[in-house]
């Protein structure tokens, strides 16, 4: 949701800035904009609306705009349609040159109606429809008067309903970028004799690999080769830096046509690394978390609240989990969370999954958690983020950046960690006894591999995308499990080839939806589960008389779809707690593929942004 980069030093700001944009491209796409400070301390805005390489061919890759400091900003628009009005940064006075504040934002301001007023009563004029603009003249407004960044800064950031990360130029101040924070991801990196700001890590990895994290309600003052940070009440705080171990490769293309298809390849390794992160000598070793046996054997009941694809591989652990650990588990959105009064037992773990660690309702929802005084689990993959320093407990999924906004490695590597949890749980608890806990972990030891042999076959799936990739209509079915990796197959389908698609439990179908099925239309049937087989061959069975094309995605060994499938893909063979993780995987080529010859930017869909810092 929205993009900050800053940066000042000895070489030129702006093709930097836009090197740094162009990694942080994924996290908003409608228009762009840079602020550079020239060696006379005069500042040039220059916004564009569309992509950014719009803005990129506007100042001649950086060329036109001279200067050592700067600011830049790629959009999602939350406040005022995409437009180069709206687009970052905005100034606070009636040119770039005479501002003395110009910023940009990401997140929201949620009063920005009420402070906007106060503002025109003092003689502010507005020219665009953002919160952000109302932002940058509200620090303007404190500036004026106390003639001080933090003060300015702290008094904004206390009337400021919201979440926001902030980055300013200041015309009395024009070797310093100042920031604040609250509740959006800002990181800071320093090297000898410059120093970066930026919503992510991959934007300022091929500078530095040790960052600080800015916490919320923070400022910091960033010059080259230094940086000083201040809480709300202007007190100077000392910061440690995180070494990030992920390097430039990981979060560049990698001769891939797409950051998509790169990071489909990635899943072995996401999860031969994340497997390796928590298993050691053949048993599972949570420590890292804190999560002990102890606090294990006394957890009444699961809740899991993620959004997307995470509130998909929440609903996979809640089948495998009560299966394998006969534990309760519900699964929430997370945006519904809050509002519908949970009622959350004592002794009761959450749990909550997300790949950015920043998705605004995860974090609302962990909050809520806590507020009725549940432990709480993270799973996450953005070390740092924001969900990371609110939860009891953190398990880190180890994928690398994820950069295309549809998930893939992410979404495997998290449950992944969801099975280790489930088998953990089950041992602690004497649902299974050690010589189970080793035949699952066995299993899961082949799942690299087996991923690795289906995306050895992607071509039978880019030739069914070739045939199918006019269709309208696509629906998916299954039921456990295999309903889980439906909801996700379908969301990966609709969000990157824009095809309309739905997920139902297979049962469900003849409940209304079977209607819409008609000559050709395509139904996906999910059938890994053996005790489920027939069920949902039944179901299937009844789409195909209605004229349905069927496509399965079975366990081997089931070679008996064949007499009513269209097309067949069979999965290697796994324990079926855990071949979700590979039946997901033609489902996530076929979106890719579809999307691809359809012509369509799947790494950045419409509308879409990878982080979602709003609610
Ligand atoms: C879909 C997708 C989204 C995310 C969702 C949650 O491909 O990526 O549905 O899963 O926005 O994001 P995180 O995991 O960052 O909380």
């Amino acid at each position: 949701m929205c993009g900050i980069v800053g940066y000042i030093g000895d070489k030129q700001a702006a093709p930097i800035l836009l090197d740094a944009l162009e990694r942080l491209e994924y996290r908003g796409y409608d228009s762009a904009g840079l602020a550079v400070r020239n060696d006379e301390g005069i500042a040039t805005v220059v916004k564009a609306k569309g992509r950014l390489k719009i803005l990129y061919e506007k100042v001649d890759g950086g060329r036109t705009l001279k200067g050592h400091i700067g600011i830049g900003h790629t959009r999602w628009a939350t406040h005022g349609e995409p437009s180069e009005a709206n687009a970052h940064p905005h100034i606070s006075g009636s040119s770039s040159e005479d501002s003395l504040v110009v910023g940009v934002h990401n997140g929201i301001i949620e009063n920005y109606v009420e402070l906007k007023e106060k503002l025109v009563k003092n003689g502010y004029e507005f020219y665009s429809q953002t919160d952000t603009e109302v932002a940058v003249k509200l620090v303007d407004f404190y500036y004026s008067k106390f003639k001080s960044p933090t003060k300015a800064l702290s008094k904004a950031m206390m009337r400021i309903r919201g979440s926001y990360s902030l980055a300013f130029l200041f015309k009395d101040h024009q070797e310093q970028i100042w920031t604040a924070k609250k509740d959006a991801p800002m990181i800071i990196g320093v090297t000898k004799d410059e120093a970066f700001i930026a919503s992510d890590v991959p934007a300022i990895l091929k500078y530095t690999q040790d960052i600080y994290q800015i916490g919320n309600c923070e400022m910091a003052c960033v010059e080259a080769g230094n940086v000083h940070f201040y809480n709300i009440d202007e007190e100077e705080i000392v910061k440690d830096t995180e070494h990030i171990t992920w390097d430039l490769d990981a979060a560049e293309r990698g001769g891939y046509e797409h950051f998509m298809i790169k990071e489909i390849h990635e899943q072995p390794k996401a999860l031969k690394d994340t497997y390796n992160s928590l298993v050691k000598d053949g048993s599972i070793n949570l420590a890292k978390s804190g999560l002990t046996p102890d606090i294990i054997k006394g957890i009444s009941e699961i809740r899991i609240v993620a959004c997307g694809s995470a509130w998909h591989v929440g609903m996979v652990a809640k089948y495998v989990i009560e299966d394998m650990a006969k534990i309760a588990v519900q699964v929430d959105l997370a945006s519904e969370f809050r509002y519908h009064c949970p009622v959350i037992k004592k002794d009761t773990l959450a749990i909550v999954i997300s790949q950015s660690g920043e998705t605004a309702d995860s974090l609302a929802a962990l909050r809520e958690a806590k507020s009725k005084g549940v432990r709480t689990l993270a799973i996450l993959n953005v070390l740092g983020s924001s969900i990371s320093r609110e939860a009891d407990h953190v398990l880190y999924t180890l994928a690398g950046p994820e950069i295309a906004v549809a998930t893939t490695k992410a979404y495997s590597a998290q449950m992944l960690i969801c099975y280790l949890l489930s088998i953990e749980f089950a041992f602690v608890r004497s649902e299974i006894d050690s010589a189970k806990y080793q035949y699952y972990l066995q299993q899961l030891e082949l799942l690299p591999s087996s991923v690795a042999s289906i995306l050895e076959d992607k071509e039978r799936i880019q030739w069914f995308a070739s045939k199918f990739s006019t269709i309208h209509d696509a629906f998916f079915i299954g039921r456990g499990i295999d309903y889980a990796i439906a909801l996700e197959g379908s969301l990966k389908m609709k969000e990157v080839s824009y095809v309309h698609s739905e997920a139902y439990a297979a049962g469900e179908l003849k409940h209304g939806t079977i209607s819409l099925i008609e000559d050709g239309t395509l139904l996906i049937g999910i059938l890994t589960q053996n005790r489920l087989f027939e069920k949902t061959v039944s179901n299937m069975v009844e789409c195909k008389s209605r004229g349905a094309y069927l496509f399965a995605i079975a366990a081997a060994g089931h070679y008996n779809i064949e007499d009513i499938a269209d097309f067949t893909i069979y999965m290697p063979n796994i324990d079926e707690h855990f071949i979700g993780s590979l039946a997901v995987i033609p489902l996530q080529l076929f979106g890719y593929y579809t999307s691809v010859i359809r012509g369509l930017d799947v790494d950045k869909p419409r509308n879409l942004a990878k982080s979602v810092t709003v609610e």
